[in-house]
């Protein structure tokens, strides 16, 4: 058995060859820190290090492994993770795209597909899934998650969780799961990235918690740690967050890794020196410290001085020596090194095909004035803006391993899907932003977006003599990859001046404009909801963004993306959300001003785009919510539904969604709490009958006791198309 194998493995074991499992070093292929890995082969010879990150490639990957398995002394094989967020080769739409999606069998696939290209390629761990909820869209790394929400956050973490692991972690083509960042990372105040979040334990279980629960209750293999301190403790130290939650109440069986460098970040969150933050961070609840060898260079030092135990060591030690034995590594170290499999899976035509239909439903159709879309298949079409034909810029932020030189631009890829039906032609029209220097920091990993350094003026002039030949102007704005995700904090969320200027001057020609957006985040687009017709947000599509805007833009797709988190009106509104608390101070229904009540005075409360949002080409009609009773008995059931039909004229998905409110608490309760969704599917004409099932356990949440409760009393259940236009019924939970 497992437990045999490594008693009898941790029993050749010295001190040394132990620490040396709990370290993880970078090969420098990428990097998000100033400490890279040195040494690499000298240490694996000598038994210094338990897994690799950021090395791809069958030969690099089998060449490593063999210095671990035919030249260390113990032959212990190497863990090989990476950053497989959203695709490995095949990159599908970003995390918040995908989430937009609400397709959980998509999304599961999409892992799915990421783990059989990755594993094929060498690997057997990866960094995801990213579950941190966030609220503050200047937060860039809202782009890896999935949103605000906590039920909607579960499913998706559940979901990918079940495509990276499939049900056999052996398999050679499955990946181990790291859920990240525990805990509460998107919380960073001011959305600042790697600040400090301080929140209340009821804010924590009720909110932030149940995704990273929901992916380890999914079998998630590993977590990773946080950078951000929580009340007062940095996550990577935290033994309440490590041992007392993770281990302790949620029964995790798998190991914790820290983030990039996190242990020696603790120096600087102030809580000691390389030796006191090491060994403060392994008694926490660590088994594995990235990049920052704190662990290597200190702990044996720390025992020889007490400041450790055996215990903590062999207990991090044994973890480890489990993922590898899970992943079947003792039995064939070379198990993911296949340059055949390799070759045959990675971009393999369906897989592409996959990326394409993800990219088209994770698209969020945000306006349609006068059903200006879809577009005819003729005439002359001018795309427009600085991301138009920006092929680098396509997979989106954390796509480390996309091959960036072979990513189709939103250009290419229309062309490629519409052949000669429809001519179009181009013009950069701006640049992404005014100032060169902020243009030089939103860059990394090689998305750089060219600069035509002419006067303003003169770029613009000619852009507009492109868009007089057309019959419809395509405007492709918005921010580049690197605009958003890790350290993009924004605190001016709008697209950047320089090309709404361009906008302007192209909504002058009186053509009919498209705006196509590009976003890792949610924006304020307050001035373009009120100007531009059209308004379709395709995210960071992935690797065959530019067909699927094609195939939407042209209706061969019919947009279904839902907004995944709101879209402010302005950026002073943030931290956003529709499941707000009522306060004592709510304002009346239907005002956006009362002195004296919880608002603005220059801004209404509402968001411009609420969350659960997203148009589509056809029309769907609710019918009456029902509920099959007024009163649900603890251990019940009940029936809530609604008849949904397609009353437009082309066949579409509608994600119908369902909304509860606690209207007496022993606790403040949100406004409303999304409990569940079903995404349909209707020809014009059809109709169908959506049936939630609602029990007590959709009821509960976290009391001031942290006790898991449902309370009797009133309810509310709504149901509709987003989370502010849904229709309502009032029911009792009974003792
Ligand atoms: O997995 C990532 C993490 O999300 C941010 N810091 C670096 C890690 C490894 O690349």
């Amino acid at each position: 058995s497992m437990d045999n194998f490594i008693d009898g493995l941790m029993g050749q074991m010295t001190i040394d060859e132990k620490i040396g499992q709990l370290n993880l070093v970078t090969a420098g292929e990428v990097t998000t820190g100033s400490i890279v890995s040195t040494d690499v082969e000298t240490k694996i010879k000598t038994g210094k290090i338990g897994g690799i990150f950021s090395m791809t490639s069958v030969p690099r990957i089998r060449a490593a492994q063999e210095l671990a398995v035919n030249h260390s002394r113990l032959k212990i094989p190497i863990i090989f993770g990476l950053d497989v967020i959203h695709g490995y080769k095949t990159i599908f739409p970003i995390p918040l795209g995908l989430a937009a999606t609400w397709d959980m069998d998509l999304i599961r696939e999409t892992a799915r597909i990421a783990a059989k290209e990755a594993s094929a390629d060498g690997l057997n761990w990866t960094f995801s899934p990213m579950v941190d909820i966030s609220r503050d869209a200047r937060w860039g790394r809202i782009s890896e998650g999935s949103g605000e929400d906590t039920y909607l956050s579960s499913r998706i973490a559940e979901a990918m969780v079940h495509g990276y692991q499939g049900n056999d972690l052996s398999a050679d083509n499955t990946l181990m799961a790291c859920v990240k960042h525990f805990a509460l990372y998107g919380a960073a105040e001011a959305g600042r990235d790697y600040n400090t979040t301080d929140m209340s334990l009821h804010r924590m279980y009720n909110e932030y918690l149940p995704p990273y629960k929901a992916a380890i209750d999914a079998g998630a293999g590993s977590v990773m740690t946080a950078f951000n301190d929580i009340n007062g403790v940095p996550a990577t130290a935290n033994k309440w967050l490590m041992t007392d939650v993770l281990r302790n109440e949620w029964g995790f069986d798998g190991f914790v890794v820290t983030d990039y460098t996190a242990v020696n970040e603790l120096i600087d969150h102030g809580l000691g020196n390389l030796q006191e933050v090491s060994a403060l961070s392994l008694k926490a609840g660590v088994e594995m410290d990235m990049v920052g060898e704190g662990f290597l260079t200190t702990l044996k030092k720390s025992l020889d001085e007490g400041k450790v135990g055996e215990a903590d060591i062999d207990r991090a030690c044994r973890l480890v020596l489990e993922a590898k034995y899970k992943l079947g590594l003792f039995e064939d170290p070379f198990r993911y090194c296949d340059e055949a499999r390799a070759a045959q899976t990675i971009l393999h035509p369906t897989h592409l095909a996959k990326a394409r239909e993800a990219a088209g439903k994770s698209f969020v159709l945000l306006k349609n004035d006068g059903q200006l879309l879809p577009l005819k298949k003729a005439g002359t079409v001018a795309l427009i803006g600085p991301l138009a034909n920006t092929g680098s810029n396509m997979p989106g932020t954390w796509s480390v391993s996309a091959d960036l030189e072979n990513t189709p631009s939103l250009l290419e890829g229309m062309r490629a899907a519409l052949g000669e039906q429809v001519n179009i032609v181009y013009h950069q029209g701006s640049n992404l932003l005014a100032d060169s220097a902020y243009q030089e920091r939103a860059t990394l990993f090689g998305r750089t977006i060219p600069r035509d350094e002419r006067p303003e003026a003169e770029i613009i002039a000619e852009a507009l003599e492109v868009a007089k030949q057309a019959d419809v102007v395509v405007a492709a704005l918005g921010e580049s990859s690197e605009m958003s995700g890790e350290a993009s904090s924004r605190t001016d969320i709008g697209i950047p001046a320089v090309q709404q200027r361009l906008l302007i001057e192209l909504l002058k020609t009186g053509k009919p404009v498209v705006l196509v957006l590009f976003t890792g985040r949610p924006l304020t687009l307050t001035w373009e909801n009120e100007h531009v017709p059209a308004i379709l947000n395709a995210w960071f599509g992935g690797t065959e963004t530019g067909k699927a805007v094609a195939d939407v833009l042209f209706g061969d797709v019919n947009p279904s993306g839902k907004l995944p988190a709101t879209f402010p009106q302005h950026v002073g509104q943030l931290p956003l959300y529709y499941s707000h608390k009522n306060t004592g101070r709510p304002l009346a229904d239907g005002q956006w001003f009362q002195k004296f009540r919880s608002n603005y005075l220059d801004v209404s409360n509402d968001p411009l785009y609420p969350f659960g949002y997203g148009l589509s080409y056809t029309t769907f009609t609710y019918g009456e919510l029902m509920l099959s009773t007024d009163t649900l008995q603890r251990s019940g059931k009940m029936q809530v539904s609604v008849e949904v039909s397609n009353t437009g004229e082309y066949a579409g998905e509608e994600v119908v969604q369902l909304y509860i409110r606690d209207l007496v608490g022993s606790v403040t309760r949100p406004v409303k709490e999304l409990k569940g969704f079903r995404k349909i599917q209707l020809v014009p004409g059809q109709s169908q009958r959506v049936v939630f099932d609602l029990t007590e356990e959709d009821l509960k949440f976290y009391n001031a006791d942290l006790e898991h409760v449902a309370e009797a009393g009133e309810f509310i259940v709504f149901v509709g198309t987003n989370s502010r236009d849904v229709q309502e019924k009032r029911f009792f939970l009974k003792d």
